[in-house]
């Protein structure tokens, strides 16, 4: 597989989810704590970096309306198709977020998107959320890798979380698959942008943001941090 960024890696036929019912369940384990972040019915929010968004149905029946927005061409093709008829929903690629009007939004979630961006688009995106969140609104940003993050670590969370939803043989076959795949020459040749606790707080104070580290990561992985931030 020949890959010019992780825009295109994610637009391809990747190897990431094992089987089926890894992808639902990781999807639905997401959408969940998206649902837990939801003040009022009434909320607007916008999943920025969303990637396939299975149960993102759920999440819009638990608010007033939910923006998903996915850089990947084909991601976003299937995710507009999906919920094409679900009212609450839009489908936007980046550049339609830069459209969205001032203060038009109460939530943005961004779960593992921030280790996909160099750290002057992460810069940029904060000053986006900045203008469309309402004064009062929040940003929440998941699944942030540390410094110290290894690979071995990232396997056993994820042999764990198929222990727990009945998938542990396929989830050790696709690691096995994984370490012999083009994945890991991706990944060392693109890299994820890591960050340090303070260094995403100080991220955020820099961009106008007042942070805290949130107790719990989003979804399995519980060695990556996740950070809820509001308008200073
Ligand atoms: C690791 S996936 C995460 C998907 C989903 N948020 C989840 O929790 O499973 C990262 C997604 O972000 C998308 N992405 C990368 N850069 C983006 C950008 N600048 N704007 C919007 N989406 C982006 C990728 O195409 C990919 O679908």
């Amino acid at each position: 597989m020949t890959v010019r960024d992780w825009i295109s890696f994610w637009d391809s036929d990747h190897p990431i989810y094992v089987n089926a019912r890894h992808f639902d369940v990781h999807y639905r384990e997401i959408a969940s704590d998206i649902i837990r972040l939801i003040a009022s019915p009434g909320a607007k929010l916008l999943d920025h970096g969303c990637g396939e968004a299975l149960h993102a149905d759920r999440i819009a029946a638990k608010c007033g309306g939910l923006f998903l927005c996915e850089a990947a061409p084909a991601v976003r093709a299937r995710v507009a198709e999906r919920f094409r008829s679900e009212d609450k929903i839009r489908v936007l690629s980046p550049e339609d977020v830069e459209k969205l009007p001032d203060a038009c939004l109460d939530l943005v979630v961004a779960n593992s998107l921030a280790q996909y961006l160099k750290q002057d688009q992460l810069k940029a995106l904060l000053q986006t959320w900045k203008r469309v969140l309402k004064p009062k609104g929040s940003i929440v940003i998941a699944d942030v890798i540390g410094h110290e993050q290894s690979a071995a670590a990232d396997a056993f969370a994820l042999l764990r979380f198929a222990a727990r939803n009945g998938f542990l043989i396929a989830a050790f076959f696709g690691l096995v698959r994984t370490v012999f795949s083009d994945y890991r020459k991706i990944r060392a040749q693109l890299g994820f942008t890591q960050y340090s606790e303070d260094e995403m707080l100080s991220l955020l104070h820099a961009a106008g943001f007042i942070g805290m580290r949130m107790p719990r990561n989003f979804g399995h992985n519980q060695n990556r941090m996740a950070f809820l931030a509001e308008k200073s």
